[in-house]
């Protein structure tokens, strides 16, 4: 890691000694959010879709720090099963979380129904982290202590809108389906800001800026746009490890609910984290997509 991006993360004063769940935690920002926190003593729970992916990954940073505490739980997001049994585990070894850092997400995937005959990309991106959050709320708020819940967003989440019929994913387009499950993000944001107000749960949102990760390398199977995506990202957008520093600065003890954190570059693409105000346009309908999604997982619920 560069010594500049040590040096900045060390000024953000992190309290030390903590635990933190990351969904999606063997790749991309997650890892690298992974990697800069092993150094300030946190316990790792890298929560994984593949185990072997996540066994790598937990290698990798033993290397970088062989007395860091990791551990890789399985997680597969685009299953209620999977979700309960993970909440399951966390409640039956009492894990006493302080940060739950829901990163995981998917790109520009082709298109696929999954439960409920829900879209993927809503499935994974946006339904995942509703049904999460409503199952461990009870859990995290006995916790007592703050529990920063920090939801993973985009800034193109700024050009699309959200309607309780894209579920079923008519009209099906990668990059509209995208920004819609980015948008639902927000809207969930939004929601579990008003309903842990007053509560020990902190929710937060970070946009990391654009990466060159394993998301976007998967999003362009044409060998041509593959590589002219590749450049264009590797010259122009941020690192992995620059892209954490969002996510670390939330983790900073004098930041509190709510607050949205993003790079402070031009249309927030790269840089230095900064708070900035979420764009309130395409969230009007918040609440009725909230209860709408609710009502279509309650059997899940029970
Ligand atoms: N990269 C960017 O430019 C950018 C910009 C804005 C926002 N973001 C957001 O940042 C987050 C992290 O992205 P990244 O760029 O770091 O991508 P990444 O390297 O592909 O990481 C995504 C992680 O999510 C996991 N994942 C995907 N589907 C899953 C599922 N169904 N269940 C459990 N885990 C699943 C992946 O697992 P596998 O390794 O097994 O595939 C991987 O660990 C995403 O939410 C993304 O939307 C990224």
């Amino acid at each position: 890691m560069k010594e500049k991006l040590i040096r900045y993360a060390d000024k953000l004063h992190l309290p030390r000694g903590k635990t933190i769940v990351i969904t999606g935690g063997n790749s991309g920002i997650g890892f690298s959010v992974a990697k800069h926190l092993i150094r300030y003593g946190y316990r790792v729970i890298l929560a994984v879709r593949n185990r072997s992916r996540g066994e790598k990954a937990k290698e990798e940073l033993l290397l970088e720090n062989p007395d860091a505490h990791i551990e890789v739980w399985d997680l597969e997001l685009s299953n209620f099963e999977s979700i309960r049994a993970f909440v399951n585990r966390i409640q039956q070894e009492h894990l006493d979380i302080d940060c739950f850092y829901s990163n995981a997400g998917v790109y520009r995937i082709p298109f696929a129904l999954g439960e409920l005959d829900i879209e993927m990309t809503l499935l994974t991106n946006y339904v995942s982290n509703l049904y999460l959050y409503l199952l461990l709320k009870e859990y995290l708020l006995q916790l007592g202590h703050p529990v920063k819940f920090i939801l993973t967003s985009s800034m193109v989440a700024r050009f699309a809108h959200m309607d309780v019929s894209d579920f079923d994913g008519h009209d099906y387009q990668k990059m509209k389906f995208y920004k819609k499950s980015k948008v639902a993000v927000n809207q969930l944001y939004r929601f579990m800001v008003e309903d842990s107000k007053g509560t020990n749960l902190l929710p937060l949102l970070v946009h990391p800026g654009s990466t060159y990760t394993p998301l976007i390398a998967k999003a362009y199977p044409n060998r041509a746009l593959m590589i002219t995506a590749q450049r264009f990202m590797r010259v122009f957008f941020h690192s992995p490890d620059k892209a954490a520093l969002c996510t670390l600065a939330l983790l900073s003890e004098e930041v509190c609910s709510p607050t949205f954190m993003a790079p402070r570059g031009i249309f927030h693409v790269s840089g230095y984290p900064k708070k900035i105000k979420l764009y309130q346009g395409n969230l009007t309908k918040y609440k009725e997509t909230i209860a709408y999604t609710k009502d279509m997982i309650s059997e899940y619920l029970r």
